[in-house]
């Protein structure tokens, strides 16, 4: 049976192996060497990307395999074959595919049609591999995620829909500190709580962010505007100016806490440079454990092949 990574539910029984695992592989890259010995992955990006793109060609490399970059202006997908035939045909030549895509349908769409696993690389609805990185990280600094509170300050988009997942598997406390009329998919909220009832967590969502932010132990941000809602950029720069993470908010949370940030940043706007190059920061160990939480990703999807 192939297995995917679509949504992070989908790894919800091995999240804290491969969270262990991109640890493991961090601290020991040479036992991995060959692991993916001849391997292939095909990166399909409809939109721009700096660290899932190198993090995974560089893992794949790592790994002893290679990874290609493929642009839907250049493959035939944009010009009318369908993505079933496409994930048919890529089966033949490829292991692994890893798709970022505008719409969560067409990654759930190439996933039913193929035969090798495919790896949410980012869409409207989750960003699973970031998730990964993120618990890896506060798991770095923490040693133990359970019972941490974590809030996510701003736009309840896709980073924020699988952090809510994410976090809760681990059963940390989660709150999402979003405006009105940009709280996190109800339906995701709704998984989210049920997820946290089984592990002892908890999902709250607290619009005022200093409430939210009371006594946190991480914080994270996101942009305002993620790619394809740049025309509502006005509006959201807005609506969001409450929600920057600046050096007032992160004073009422506790005095260990770390602040995340999936990058890119926007400086000044959802977070302030005091911040993201301050004490509290974590954001670039953060991005670095991009590399080590895909290769473990992608050996977890092997592993039952
Ligand atoms: N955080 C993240 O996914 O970054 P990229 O868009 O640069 O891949
Ligand atoms: N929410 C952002 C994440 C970028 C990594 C976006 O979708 O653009």
């Amino acid at each position: 049976m192939v297995r995917h990574l679509v949504s992070i539910m989908d790894i919800e029984n091995c999240l804290d192996d491969i969270i262990d695992s991109g640890i493991d592989i961090k601290t020991n890259p040479a036992k991995y060497k060959n692991s993916m010995d001849s391997c292939s992955l095909g990166m399909i990006f409809e939109k721009s990307s700096t660290r899932t793109r190198v993090s995974f060609e560089v893992a794949m490399t790592q790994l002893g395999g290679h990874a290609l970059f493929l642009s839907p202006k250049d493959l035939q997908i944009g010009r009318g074959e369908t993505i079933a035939d496409t994930a048919r045909v890529l089966s033949r030549y490829l292991d692994c595919i890893m798709y970022r895509a505008f719409d969560y349908k067409n990654v759930e769409e190439l996933a039913l049609y193929s035969e090798i696993p495919v790896i949410n690389g980012l869409d409207n609805r989750e960003h699973p591999c970031q998730i990964v990185a993120d618990l890896m990280t506060i798991k770095e600094k923490f040693s133990d995620l359970k019972g941490l509170k974590m809030v996510y300050v701003g736009d309840g988009n896709n980073v924020c829909h699988s952090l809510l997942l994410g976090g809760a598997m681990q059963g940390m406390n989660v709150v999402a500190s979003c405006p009105e009329n940009y709280h996190p998919w109800k339906k995701i909220v709704d998984k989210a709580e049920s997820v946290a009832e089984q592990t002892g967590g908890s999902v709250k969502i607290i619009e005022d962010p200093f409430e939210a932010c009371k006594d946190a132990d991480v914080i994270y941000t996101d942009v305002w505007v993620s790619m394809g809602d740049e025309k509502e950029e006005e509006e959201r720069e807005s609506a969001f100016m409450k929600y920057q993470v600046n050096e007032k908010l992160i004073e009422v949370a506790s005095k260990e806490c770390i602040v995340l940030h999936c990058l890119p940043a926007h400086r000044g706007v959802e977070i302030t440079d005091g911040v993201i190059d301050g004490v509290h920061s974590a954001a670039w160990d953060q991005a670095e454990n991009r590399m080590h939480a895909q290769k473990a990703i992608i050996l977890e999807l092997y592993k039952n092949e």
